[in-house]
């Protein structure tokens, strides 16, 4: 047994997940990974530890069943050797908003928001009482981008940065470190799986490096990670521009320009 902690990563059975499983393997951590198809994780826990010699445990769950998800909350709530929680399961879903049926939409809500914030929920409490603990949640730069035309999936990922910047402020000065990793596109199977042409794409980064840049932030401990962005400083301007906004918003009357004519 190592004296790092464990790793759990959701949707580790391929794409951006499974190399965090290897990436966190070959940093000597041990892993228990979490999707639907248990014998893709069967193989890639049988190649990390023949490879590395961690431990990998395998938790097949499906994130929107109620059963499944109880069963990874509690382990998250339990296993105290869990240091790390790689929220990254995930879907795109088809087309826009109206190719989206209500249940569609209902689904992507409920991988995308409903599970993440259940995970890292469970999770948290036990972290803030040691004082320690991370929590990477796998957003999208779709999240920053109405003009991508994927309205549901990227007000999910919207969700997903803002739940990281509040976690960030809340259990950081508990110890907990709260990371919001924003891919852009990202060659993996989450494009065929929703109908999409990866490469009819302008740019598409492969996933190694995407999760190798993400862990670059992870390690300086960013809380916004977003590997294709030039310039940093676009980021921070647009960050500061919202901050600027926040002590405005307090106003006892309507600005100016709602105020009905007399
Ligand atoms: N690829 C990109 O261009 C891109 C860009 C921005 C953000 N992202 C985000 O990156 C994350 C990883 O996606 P990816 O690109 O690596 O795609 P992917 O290869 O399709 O991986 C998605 C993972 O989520 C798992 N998953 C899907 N539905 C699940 C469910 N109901 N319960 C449990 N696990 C489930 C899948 O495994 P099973 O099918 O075995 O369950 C798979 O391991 C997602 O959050 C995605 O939104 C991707």
């Amino acid at each position: 047994m190592t004296s790092k902690p464990a790793i759990l990563i959701t949707g580790a059975s391929s794409g951006i997940g499974a190399v965090y499983a290897d990436r966190f393997a070959k940093r000597g951590h041990d892993l228990v990974l979490v999707a639907r198809d248990g014998a893709r994780l069967a193989s890639l826990a049988e190649r990390l530890r023949s490879e590395t010699g961690v431990a990998v445990d395998v938790l097949q769950a499906d994130l929107t069943a109620a059963a499944d998800i109880a069963r990874v909350e509690a382990r998250l709530r339990d296993d105290s050797r869990i240091g790390v929680l790689v929220n990254n399961a995930g879907a795109a879903g088809h087309g826009g908003f109206l190719d989206q049926s209500p249940d569609q939409a209902a689904d992507l809500i409920n991988l995308n928001v409903t599970a993440l914030t259940r995970l890292a929920r469970a999770v948290a409490q036990r972290f803030v009482e040691s004082g320690a603990g991370a929590i990477v949640n796998i957003g999208s730069v779709v999240g920053l981008a109405p003009e991508f035309s994927m309205a549901t999936y990227g007000a999910t990922k919207a969700f997903v940065l803002f739940l990281s910047q509040g976690l960030h402020l809340e259990l950081g000065p508990k110890g907990v470190y709260v990371q919001a990793v924003l891919p852009s596109v990202t060659r993996t199977e989450i494009w065929e799986r929703s109908g999409r042409d990866v490469d009819a794409l302008p740019a598409v980064m492969e996933t190694a490096e995407l999760v190798d840049a993400a862990l670059v932030g992870f390690d300086r401990r960013e809380t916004v990670t977003i590997p294709p962005l030039p310039d940093s400083g676009q980021w921070d301007a647009f960050d500061a521009a919202r901050q600027a906004m926040v002590p405005n918003f307090m106003q006892a009357h309507a600005a100016e320009r709602y105020r009905a004519a007399a």
